[in-house]
């Protein structure tokens, strides 16, 4: 079938002018140009955000950008991220595919996965989390799913695109041993196994070229990972289109008029910056994917797929239950009892904060309250404001004190906190990870005053909490979508279990993030001088005490876990409920792959697995490690060059008797060799295993270059 369309693709290049050609290089806002107009065969395709929702305006020329059909609102990937589950995310693709074919979108604009560098990125709450890891295998997930129902998803936004502070110009200089462990590795996986049909490139300049045009970036998408679908710019990012196309990018969102690109395109031919063929190349792209999407038409008809809202809806709960993270629960005050008396309090219990701003936000079909859905369960349920968001300092106060008075007479006080919709948005990153004053001052009055309060969080990304010893309990919700709601009740009320594991860490203060010194950088750079210890991997690697470490999360039972097999290829555990009320019980298998052993070289810029022994651990979280088990990989060889040392040398199988063969003609050298097996320290490491082979060059004068060289070519043999 592919192979059909690409004919098809091919002959239609032959067949258009170079100036029709230039003109399928560009979107007209969401749409394609009028492409049938171009050649009978294409019908023009349309493309919608949405990692949390289809975001499909009335019009598609309207600059109000929030004024977009009622769709289902989903949590947000911050949320759903904390689910961990593979098949739940998938399913929400395939959700979110019906709902696009419904709107007639060809792609969706989703998902996002850029690492949680900084806990300021304003677009945290739209990506999953600071590990590689975890994103890749959700995100490969999700393209799957969506990809299931004839719909494109575009896998975005390559790469390292993790602040909004001058996003569009600002140059991420990171070394190639984080870029490719950290920032890269997030998107291998989604587009080798997910195969997204579009890829978009990020604003910013990764290592002085912008995303867009970057040779580096291009190179790793089409010729390292074989990637074969459309390469977008992200909105008139198309810095050097000669440079983007000749490595590789296809597209501009939106692009320059029609005249204009006409005549850049023949400018850059005339001028040598790119060849016919491969303008070619690149349309060529374009018109398989226009093809493929008219095809998933014609197929399903136009008004494809009626979905059922009220189902929809119900899997936004769904999803939202399995992803909130019970942080703390002392003395088991949670779940609650329905006949306790209880008193509701935050102004977030009746205008829920339920997603982020941007071009993620989408208009809810059915947008629950707290409040209400509380009520269900609760026979005892009241309800003061304690603060309004947009309230006075006087006002708060005022609230504060009616609920500081009455809150003694309720058995628990159940305070809904989080951040204002204007804290976090697509445009421009956080100032500060500490909340509203007037709600900490809530918070931590209620529990000055002896007061059993349970806390709900409602943000999409980390918050400082210094209040978090004196409370009881503390629910993050995160940003739950539309049936965020309900999700909470239930929650709350124990009709389901919390299983939510942080994708991320909750440092005690934003001083403490590995980010911290660099982040966002100047006017121009940013550098990442983290490197690879990126969120968890540094606070572990310090032992920092942190507020609550990734992996976190409670549950109203307890688990044990029972280690099976552990090997090369996979770990297996099984985690069994050991408590009294009911929770999942299942077997994990984690597959350990060749990359799950390997690190990025920057040396031989390849990925490498050292000669080594592995600890492989396994835990509820990066701080509660169950078991650890070592295992001795052997790996690909060391590099090696005149100024190796010995003890690196050694490390290739058999080396000791080649070495001594060689050096036999050089008894100095010898000596040292002979060294390396001393059992004295001061020997064997410090005079033996650390002389570089030049090192010895200079201190034995019978070693000559081409001895040198002899022993390198040792190393293949
Ligand atoms: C965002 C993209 C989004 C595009 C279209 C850009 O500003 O960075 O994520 O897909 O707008 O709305």
């Amino acid at each position: 079938m592919e192979r059909n369309w690409k004919l098809t693709a091919t002959q239609i290049v032959n067949e258009l002018s170079l100036e029709e050609k230039a003109k399928l290089l560009s979107q007209i806002v969401w749409e394609t140009t009028d492409i049938k107009k171009i050649h009978k065969d294409l019908k023009k395709f349309l493309l919608a955000d949405g990692p949390a929702g289809i975001r499909r305006l009335k019009e598609y020329f309207d600059e109000d950008i929030y004024n977009t059909k009622p769709s289902t609102c989903y949590p947000s990937p911050s949320t759903y991220a904390s689910s961990w589950n593979r098949t739940l995310v998938h399913r929400l693709g395939e959700y979110m595919g019906k709902e696009a074919r419904q709107e007639e979108v060809d792609t969706m604009l989703a998902p996002a996965v850029n690492m949680k560098r900084s806990p300021l990125g304003g677009r945290n709450f739209e990506y999953y989390s600071e590990d590689p890891y975890l994103t890749g295998e959700l995100a490969a997930e999700f393209i799957k799913g969506i990809q299931k129902e004839g719909v494109g998803a575009c896998l975005k936004h390559f790469a390292a695109n993790n602040q909004e502070t001058r996003r569009m110009n600002i140059c991420a200089e990171i070394e190639e041993e984080a870029l490719h462990e950290v920032y890269l590795s997030a998107f291998e996986k989604p587009v080798k196994e997910g195969c997204p049909q579009m890829v978009m490139m990020g604003y910013n300049q990764v290592n002085g070229e912008f995303c867009a045009s970057n040779p580096k970036l291009l190179q790793i998408l089409r010729k390292e990972w074989g990637y074969k679908g459309v390469i977008v710019t992200d909105c008139y990012a198309a810095h050097n289109l000669g440079q983007g196309i000749r490595h590789g990018l296809t597209l501009q969102m939106p692009g320059e008029s029609e005249s204009r690109i006409v005549e850049r395109v023949v400018e850059l031919i005339e001028h040598g910056e790119i060849t016919e063929a491969q303008l070619d190349e690149a349309v060529q792209h374009n018109i398989l994917f226009a093809l493929e999407a008219g095809a998933v038409r014609n197929e399903t008809g136009n008004v494809s797929c009626e979905y059922n809202r009220e189902e929809h809806h119900k899997f936004a709960r769904e999803l939202a239950e399995e992803s909130m993270v019970l942080l703390q629960n002392k003395d088991s005050i949670l779940p609650l009892h329905k006949q306790s008396s209880i008193l509701v309090t935050g102004e977030l219990a009746v205008h829920p904060r339920f997603q982020g701003g941007g071009s993620s936000h989408v208009n809810p079909w059915k947008l629950e309250i707290p409040l209400e859905e509380l009520k269900k369960y609760g026979k005892q349920v009241e309800y003061l404001p304690g603060y309004k968001i947009e309230g006075t300092v006087q006002e708060n106060q005022e609230l504060c004190q009616e609920v500081l008075e009455k809150a003694s007479e309720y058995e628990i006080v159940v305070v809904f906190a989080g951040l204002p919709d204007l804290i976090e948005s697509e445009g421009y990153d956080r100032a500060s990870i500490e909340m509203p004053t007037e709600q900490n001052h809530l918070i931590e009055k209620l529990a000055e005053q002896g007061c059993r309060v349970v806390v709900v969080l409602s943000n999409g990304s980390v918050v400082e909490m210094p209040w978090r010893e004196k409370t009881a309990a503390i629910l993050e919700s995160y940003l739950g979508g539309e049936a965020g709601a309900s999700a909470i009740a239930r929650i709350l009320f124990g009709e389901v279990n919390p299983s939510g594991k942080l994708a991320e860490t909750f440092p005690i203060c934003l001083e403490d993030n590995p980010s911290f010194l660099y982040f966002p950088g100047n006017k121009t750079r940013v550098t990442y001088g983290e490197g690879r210890f990126v969120g968890y991997k540094q606070y572990a690697a310090l032992k920092k005490p942190t507020a609550f470490p990734f992996g976190h999360g409670l549950s109203y039972t307890e688990y044990e876990y029972h280690i099976g097999e552990v090997s090369k290829a996979r770990v297996e555990v099984t985690v069994k409920n050991t408590g009294e009320r009911a929770g999942k019980e299942k077997t994990v298998s984690v597959e350990l792959d060749k990359k799950a052993f390997m690190r990025y070289h920057t040396e031989c810029h390849s990925w490498m697995i050292e000669n080594s022994v592995y600890e492989i651990s396994v835990g509820s979280s990066v701080l509660d490690i169950r078991f650890r088990e070592h295992i001795a990989i052997q790996g690909n060889l060391p590099v090696i060059t005149a100024d190796s040392n010995l003890g690196d040398l050694l490390q290739i199988e058999g080396m000791y008797t080649r070495l001594e063969q060689v050096l036999k003609e050089h008894p100095v050298s010898l000596g040292f060799l002979v060294m390396t097996q001393d059992e004295d320290p001061l020997k064997s490491v410090s005079m033996g295993s650390l002389m570089t082979l030049n090192t010895l060059k200079r201190v034995d004068d019978t070693l000559s270059d081409s001895d040198i060289d002899m022993i390198l070519k040792l190393e293949l043999s």
